[in-house]
């Protein structure tokens, strides 16, 4: 019992001895400190982040613009290392004197240098050059205009680091911002050392928008500040994100946790996040080996979390099953145990085990994928087949599409051409030359005379093309005259306005059908005044005759080039 008691005695002693520790932190004592570099980047500033990166310690830059546009890298540098980023204008002039476009393009130009340079748009708080500042100034500028509390007066030490660090010791205090240039040598010198001596005093260094948000108080636009003395508030510092990966059924996941309130940027090839970098919403799929690299912040600017560095590499899964079909006979290979569904739904979710040959009906999507048989392999991709009504075989198009049927005509009837042989690429789209072609076949390769053949000539048509034939009794046909300049422009994908007016021109020229249109046909499209005037007949009649019936979208976008699916469905709307 004695024992006992002593053992649990023994935890309390060990618990609380921990407790002042935490309590230090949370009671508001730390002494946290915003250095400020101005007037930079230029050479010397490399030397500068070498000592802050040595030292963990993140500071603010104000810089210029047209410094940043010649020493990119360095900006790029900072950012990385956690620094703030801040606008100290363009070239440095003092603002009060300057016309308000004049003061706005030196805020505008300083800043597309900065974010260019880091590669993504930063939100930057900014400083007046020499502090001069006025309320016209910080209404046409709108962020915070950040001043100082302790001017270093670096500037005046000349080739004296001693009298630099002195005067940031001497005046620093909790809360303080303190004004240093990095473009003198003997600043830098001064302010390292500086650091080392307020590091011993149990000071922290944080960026300007840390000093801040530490102490609960927010910066605002249209305002200045010069210090943040503490609150009674005191926030920990933000903590590097949890990376970590799992796996669910046959993919890999990396999965990133991190404070509350924060959003998480991260790459997947080992370089820091910038402000372009996708947005952490939920795990993200991944094959192979990947580097994750990735931090939170509540502004990557200046407010956010040491990185986080991992390399993950994706659980080795089964090899794809290969499924073939043969006269309504499916065939499976695959090593190991293979699960099948043939009514669209995951091979994996049901218990069918595939055992040898099968026969299966027109119109029946297959799916198979390989079951894990040990325990560091996982369950394989899954290999699709649809085998369509009309006996095709595709590997991109399946019964539950919306164009399943048309791409099943389109392909049936020679129409439309796979681009491999399952593969139909229903989003991919089709050329002026390959519409020309398809017309063509549909007519049924009509012959042309010689003389006609000859008469017709585009610029942009060589003999021995596919097209060639094609486009000439297009235009012989006035199905598609071509543009004015004379060409025909082959390759250029087919709008949909422009398919259109040459299925309209088929009806009229060709199975010389006067294409009839109700007047009160309206083009039920958000952009109905988008279509040019040569197509307006054409779409209004493809309303009116069902063409675009599938089409039930917003908008058509009709310069836009047409699918393939909605070509297949347009042509079997028009044949039906
Ligand atoms: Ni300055």
């Amino acid at each position: 019992m004695f024992r006992r008691c002593f053992a649990v005695l023994l935890v309390f002693i060990i618990l609380f001895s921990a407790l002042p520790v935490q309590a230090f932190a949370a009671s508001g004592n730390t002494k946290l400190i915003a250095l400020t570099f101005d007037d930079g980047p230029c050479k010397d500033t490399e030397r500068l982040l070498k000592a802050l990166r040595d030292r963990n310690v993140k500071v603010t830059f104000f810089m210029l613009g047209t410094r940043a546009y010649n020493y990119p890298e360095i900006v790029k540098k900072a950012y990385e290392d956690g620094h703030q980023i801040a606008n100290h204008s363009n070239g440095h002039p003092m603002l009060t004197k300057l016309k308000d476009e004049q003061i706005k393009d030196q805020i505008s130009y300083a800043e597309n240098h900065l974010s260019n340079a880091v590669g993504g748009p930063l939100n930057c708080v900014f400083r007046p050059p020499y502090g001069d500042v006025n309320q016209r100034v910080l209404d046409l500028v709108g962020v915070p205009a950040i001043l100082w509390s302790v001017d270093s007066n670096d500037w005046r030490w000349t080739n004296d680091a001693l009298k630099t660090t002195n005067q940031i010791v001497s005046r620093a205090f909790d809360g303080a911002i303190i004004l240093v240039h990095d473009i003198h040598t003997w600043s830098v010198t001064g302010a390292i050392s500086a650091i080392d001596k307020l590091k011993a005093q149990g000071y922290e260094f944080v960026t300007v928008s840390e000093l801040f948000r530490r102490r609960g108080a927010a910066l605002y636009g249209y305002n200045t500040y010069r210090s943040c003395k503490p609150t009674g508030t005191q926030l920990p510092a933000i903590s590097a994100p949890a990376v970590s990966m799992s796996v669910s059924g046959n993919t890999s996941y990396i999965n990133i946790f991190a404070d509350e309130g924060t959003e998480i940027r991260y790459t997947l090839d080992g370089s820091v996040p910038n402000p372009s970098s996708p947005v952490y919403t939920g795990p993200v799929a991944f094959d192979g080996s990947v580097s994750v690299c990735a931090v939170a912040g509540y502004d990557m600017n200046g407010s956010r979390s040491p990185l986080t560095k991992k390399a993950f590499t994706a659980e080795p899964k089964e090899a794809k099953p290969v499924i073939s079909v043969k006269d309504g006979h499916v065939n499976i290979s695959g090593s190991g145990k293979i699960h099948i569904s043939t009514d669209g739904s995951d091979p994996l979710s049901g218990n069918t085990i595939y055992s040898g040959p099968f026969g299966v009906a027109k119109g029946t999507d297959i799916k198979a994928a390989v079951e894990a048989h040990s325990e560091n392999i996982h369950y394989s991709d899954t290999a699709a087949l649809c085998y369509s009504d009309n006996g095709n075989i595709f590997s991109d198009v399946f019964t539950a599409d919306w164009f399943y049927k048309y791409m099943d005509y389109a392909y049936s009837e020679n129409l439309l051409s796979g681009v491999s042989e399952t593969e139909m690429n229903p989003e991919g789209t089709l050329t002026r030359g390959m519409i020309a072609a398809i017309l063509y076949r549909m007519a049924g390769r009509p012959q042309i005379s010689a003389q006609d053949a000859a008469e017709t000539v585009f610029p942009d048509v060589y003999a021995g093309k596919y097209y060639e034939t094609a486009a000439k009794w297009a235009k012989i046909n006035k199905i598609a005259s071509g543009y004015q300049d004379g060409t025909f422009k082959p390759n250029n994908p087919i709008s949909r306005q422009q398919l259109a007016a040459m299925l309209y021109n088929y009806e009229r020229n060709w199975l010389h059908q006067e294409p009839s249109v109700p007047e009160n046909t309206v083009i039920p499209y958000n952009d109905a005044l988008k279509v040019e005037n040569y197509a307006v007949n054409a779409v209004r009649w493809a309303v009116s005759a069902g063409l675009l019936s599938d089409y039930k979208t917003a908008v058509l976008d009709p310069g836009k080039p047409a699918s393939r699916a909605m070509t297949a469905a347009m042509l079997y709307h028009f044949n039906h």
